[in-house]
C-alpha cells in the first residue's frame, strides 16, 4: 500500500495521573503503543512516532521490541497541539494514515474501511449518546464541514452527537500544504489538526466521513478507560485462543496476557492467570493457578498452584498449594504444600507433601539436584546446594543437608520418646478411665 503511518503520541495523558507515560501503560502485558504499532506494520513499512513529553523512555521501549520505526520530537513549545505534532513529519507515501498512541484496540480489520475509501481526507467517526470529551464532527451531505473541539463548541454544537475518532487518512499534499496554514487561536491556544478539515472544506477538497466501531477506536485517557480496553484485549486473546483449541471454563474469570502462548490441546479452568512469556502445551492448567514466564508440557497444575519465571515443567503432575520457581521439573509428581526453587528433578521421582527446596542462604541462591526414582518424603528439607542421586529413598521430615549415594537412604530425625500420662500430669486432670 502507498501510505505511511504517522503515529501521535507526544501528549502528556494528565488524566492517567502517573508517573508512568500514558503509552507504556500495559493491557494484557505489553505497554499499550505496542498494540498501534503492530497494527501499523500491517499497514506500511514507513512508520513515525510522534513523542514529546518522556520522549527517551517511549522510544527505548518501542526500540527494544521493533526495528525500523521513526521517531520525530515534536516542537511542542512552539507548536503545541495534534496540528504542531504532524509539523516537518516525513513521509515516503502519497498518502498519510494518522493514528494514536493511545488506542490500543484499533485492529488491521477495523481500518479496513478507512483504507479503502477514496479522498483528499478520509476521516473517522462514531456517535455517542454523551459525545463529552470529543470533537463534535458537522456533517452535511455526507461530506464532513467541521471539526469543532469540546472547549470551542457553542452550546448547539455541544448536542451533536457524531464525534472526531481522532484516526485520519490525508493525502500527502494536503498535509504538506494545510499544515503551515493552521493557527492557534483556540480555548487552548494549540495547532488542532482538526482545524485543516474547515480550511480544506473552504478550497472545495473531499472530506468523507467513515463511521468505525467505538470498540475498536476509543482512546484511553484515564485509568479508568485502561480498565475497560483491558476488558475487551482480554475477550480478544482467549477467543482466539479457544478458537485453536484451548476449552477456558468460564472465560471471563481467566487473566491472559497477550504474549501467552498455547500448543496442542489444553484445558484452563476458572481463575487462572498466566502472564508473560508462558508456553503451555498439551496441559490442564487448574483453578487459580498462577503461571508467569514458565514452560509447561504434557503435565497438570493445580489447583492453586503458582509457577514462576524460568520453570521448565514436562511430563509432571503439580498439586494444590505448590509453588515452583526456575526449575526443570521432568516426569515427576508434586502433589502438595511444596516449595521447589532453582530445581533440577527427574523422572519418576516423587517429592512429599511439604518439601521445601532452601534454596536461600540470605546471600545467594543454590541448586538442588534430584535424580530419577527417587522418593521424598513428606516435610523434607532439602539444604542447597545439595545433589541426590537415582533410586534414593529420604524418610519423612528428614532435613538434607550432604549429598546422597545411589540406591541410598537418608533419615535425620530426634527418636520418638513416649511419656506415659503426661497430658494428665500437666494438666492436673484426673485420667477419666482411672
Ligand atoms: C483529539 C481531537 C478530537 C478527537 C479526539 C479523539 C484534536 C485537536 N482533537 O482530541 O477532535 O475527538 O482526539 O480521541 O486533534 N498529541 C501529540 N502532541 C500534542 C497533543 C497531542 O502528539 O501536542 C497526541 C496525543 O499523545 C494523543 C493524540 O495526539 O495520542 C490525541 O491527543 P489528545 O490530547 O488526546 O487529543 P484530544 O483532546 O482527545
Ligand atoms: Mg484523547
Amino acid at each position: 500500500m502507498d501510505i505511511s503511518v504517522i503515529i501521535l503520541a507526544a501528549g502528556k495523558g494528565t488524566r492517567m495521573k502517573s508517573g508512568l507515560p500514558k503509552v507504556l501503560h500495559p493491557i494484557s502485558g505489553l505497554p499499550m503503543i505496542h498494540y498501534i504499532i503492530e497494527t501499523a506494520q500491517k499497514v506500511t513499512d514507513d512508520i513515525t512516532v510522534v513523542l514529546f513529553h518522556e520522549a527517551e523512555r517511549i522510544k527505548k521501549e518501542i526500540s527494544d521490541s521493533f526495528d525500523g520505526i521513526a521517531f520525530k520530537i515534536q516542537d511542542h513549545a512552539n507548536y503545541p497541539g495534534t496540528g504542531g505534532a504532524l509539523m516537518d513529519a516525513k513521509t515516503a507515501h502519497s498518502s498519510v494514515l494518522v493514528l494514536n498512541g493511545d488506542m490500543p484496540l484499533v485492529t488491521f480489520e477495523s481500518l479496513k474501511p478507512v483504507l479503502s475509501k477514496k479522498g483528499d481526507i478520509v476521516m473517522t467517526v462514531f456517535d455517542l449518546p454523551d459525545p463529552s470529551g470529543y470533537g463534535r464532527v458537522i456533517i452535511e451531505n455526507n461530506e464532513v464541514k467541521a471539526i469543532v473541539e469540546e472547549k470551542d463548541c457553542s452550546a448547539k454544537q455541544r448536542d451533536v452527537k457524531t464525534v472526531n475518532a481522532g484516526v485520519y487518512l490525508f493525502k500527502k499534499e494536503i498535509l504538506e500544504f494545510y499544515l503551515p496554514k493552521l493557527s492557534n487561536k483556540n480555548a487552548q491556544a494549540e495547532y488542532y489538526l482538526t482545524d485543516i478539515i474547515k480550511l480544506a472544506r473552504k478550497d472545495g477538497k473531499k472530506i468523507v466521513p467513515v463511521w468505525v466501531e467505538k470498540e475498536s477506536f476509543k482512546g484511553i485517557n484515564s485509568r479508568f478507560d485502561l480498565a475497560k480496553a483491558e476488558e475487551i484485549m482480554q475477550d480478544r486473546i482467549k477467543e482466539r485462543w479457544m478458537r485453536e483449541g484451548v476449552t477456558m471454563h468460564l472465560p471471563s474469570t481467566i487473566y491472559i496476557d497477550s504474549t501467552v502462548v498455547f500448543e496442542g490441546e489444553c484445558t484452563i479452568d476458572s481463575g487462572v492467570n498466566i502472564y508473560g512469556n508462558s508456553v503451555v502445551s498439551n496441559s490442564h492448567i487448574k483453578s487459580h493457578t498462577v503461571i508467569e514466564d514458565a514452560q509447561i508440557k504434557n503435565s497438570s497444575c493445580g489447583p492453586m498452584a503458582r509457577i514462576r519465571p524460568g520453570s521448565i515443567i514436562s511430563n509432571t503432575h503439580i498439586g494444590n498449594f505448590v509453588e515452583v520457581k526456575k526449575s526443570r521439573l521432568t516426569g515427576i509428581k508434586v502433589g502438595h504444600l511444596s516449595y521447589l526453587g532453582d530445581a533440577e528433578i527427574d523422572e519418576g521421582t516423587n517429592i512429599g507433601a511439604g518439601t521445601i527446596t532452601c534454596n536461600y542462604d540470605g546471600i545467594r541462591k543454590h541448586k538442588t539436584k534430584i535424580g530419577k526414582n527417587v522418593f521424598i518424603g513428606s516435610d523434607t528439607q532439602l539444604i542447597a546446594p545439595v545433589t541426590i542421586k537415582d533410586d534414593v529413598m529420604v524418610a519423612a521430615g528428614t532435613t538434607v543437608t550432604k549429598d546422597i549415594e545411589k540406591g541410598s537412604l537418608a533419615i535425620s530425625r530426634v527418636e520418638q520418646k513416649i511419656v506415659k500420662n503426661f497430658f494428665y500430669r500437666f494438666f492436673k486432670k484426673g485420667d477419666k478411665n482411672g
